[in-house]
């Protein structure tokens, strides 16, 4: 991405109201140039609202959107450059799958020729090439959801938006079409928006994911930040699975920070400062699988607690442990299953589990 600095989308105080719910409440966000962006969030949380006020299919009770530099908030949805893929695919089912890619080029009032060739191109492109004569009842989902999106691209929009685009596919042909559609959207060059509720979808497809919460963006960031370095209780659990310790601050260092948690027979530390007060309550997220789990009590003074294995998941790839601390506590572990026959550790065993300052997460909201 070479212009990736330069804005293609930019939302500026965004809100919609419907009646008394506030369905998108005060949104900001810039968008670059041939960016995947996904926007991450539970049901009813106002995803869909913000992509449509993007397409211009709902109109903002407040704010303005510019695309490519100009000011669209009173352009109609047909003179924006933008095309929106909806999440049935709305395919015209009399149609062939070559007429379906045609249909908004012949409204341009395109030479007959230059229809064929931009139809064979983007056919190609979604290899689908040979399935043009065909309707979109003889086609699987997947085929279908290409034809979707060639019929997306074929006006070459500035910003493709995505409501949605694996909900119709089962879990195998998903993950696959996942990998298909960056492919695709990365050789056009457009800038793509897309909508799930999926977090992995979100983390696999995306090159910047804004978490969305009752109508607001809580958190915008690249997938590793987000899950990293989450900045609030919300985004920490609907990203992954998190254990959150409540603390209160007895130290505040410039090089680290301690607290003390009443499930825990030690100090927590985390690196180095805290935007809080000595005395002030804190809670802390550390990850399941930044936790080192041993049957004897590690070297370290601070960060780590005692409990018994209370239930155990094998997953294949790796295991999750649930601890139960003396305080009834439930801590998350997750292993690595890299050895067949590893000597595991097993229900009622007592463990100690510990972890490094620097995986300690702050979260302030
Ligand atoms: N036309 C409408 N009239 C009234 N309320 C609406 C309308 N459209 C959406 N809403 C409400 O606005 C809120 C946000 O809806 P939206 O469709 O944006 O959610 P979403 O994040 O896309 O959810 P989902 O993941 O379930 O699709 C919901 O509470 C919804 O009921
Ligand atoms: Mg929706």
């Amino acid at each position: 991405m070479s212009d990736a600095a330069s804005p293609m989308l930019e939302i500026r105080h965004i809100s919609k109201r419907f009646g008394e719910l506030s369905a998108v409440n005060n949104v900001s966000l810039t968008i670059n140039k041939g960016e995947i962006f996904a926007l991450l969030g539970g049901s009813g949380c106002g995803k869909t609202t913000l992509l449509r006020m993007m397409s211009g299919f709902e109109t903002p009770s407040e704010g303005s959107l510019l695309i490519d530099g100009e000011d669209v908030s009173k352009v109609p949805p047909y003179q924006r450059p933008v095309n929106m893929m909806f999440q049935s695919y709305a395919l015209f089912p009399h149609l062939t799958v070559a007429q379906n890619v045609a249909f908004g080029l012949k409204q341009d009032k395109l030479s007959k020729a230059q229809v064929q060739a931009q139809v064979d191109a983007m056919l190609k492109l979604v290899h689908m090439t040979d399935y043009a004569k065909r309707k979109p009842n003889q086609l699987s989902g997947g085929q279908r959801q290409r034809v979707a999106l060639a019929r997306s691209l074929a006006k070459q929009p500035k910003v493709l938006l995505l409501d949605e685009p694996m909900a119709a596919l089962d879990k195998k042909l998903r993950s696959q079409m996942q990998l298909e559609l960056v492919d695709i959207v990365e050789s056009v060059g457009v800038t793509c928006v897309m909508v799930t509720h999926d977090q992995e979808e979100a983390m696999t497809m995306a090159n910047r994911v804004g978490v969305m919460h009752e109508g607001e963006i809580m958190q915008v960031g690249s997938p590793s930040e987000i899950y990293e370095f989450p900045n609030s209780r919300h985004t920490a659990e609907f990203i992954g699975s998190v254990n959150i310790f409540s603390t209160k601050v007895l130290h505040v260092g410039a090089e680290a920070s301690q607290m003390s948690c009443a499930d825990m027979a030690c100090r927590l530390t985390v690196e180095g400062g805290v935007n809080a007060l000595e005395g002030a309550q804190l809670e802390v997220a550390i990850r399941p699988e930044k936790i080192t789990m041993a049957r004897t009590r590690p070297e370290q003074e601070d960060n780590w607690v005692q409990g018994k294995i209370h239930d155990i998941a094998y997953l294949g790839g790796h295991s999750v442990y649930h601890i139960k601390l003396p305080s009834g506590m439930i801590v998350m572990v997750t292993t690595t299953n890299i050895n067949r026959h590893a000597q595991r550790l097993t229900w009622e065993d007592d463990v100690y589990l510990y972890w490094s300052a620097a995986s300690a997460v702050v979260l302030y909201q």
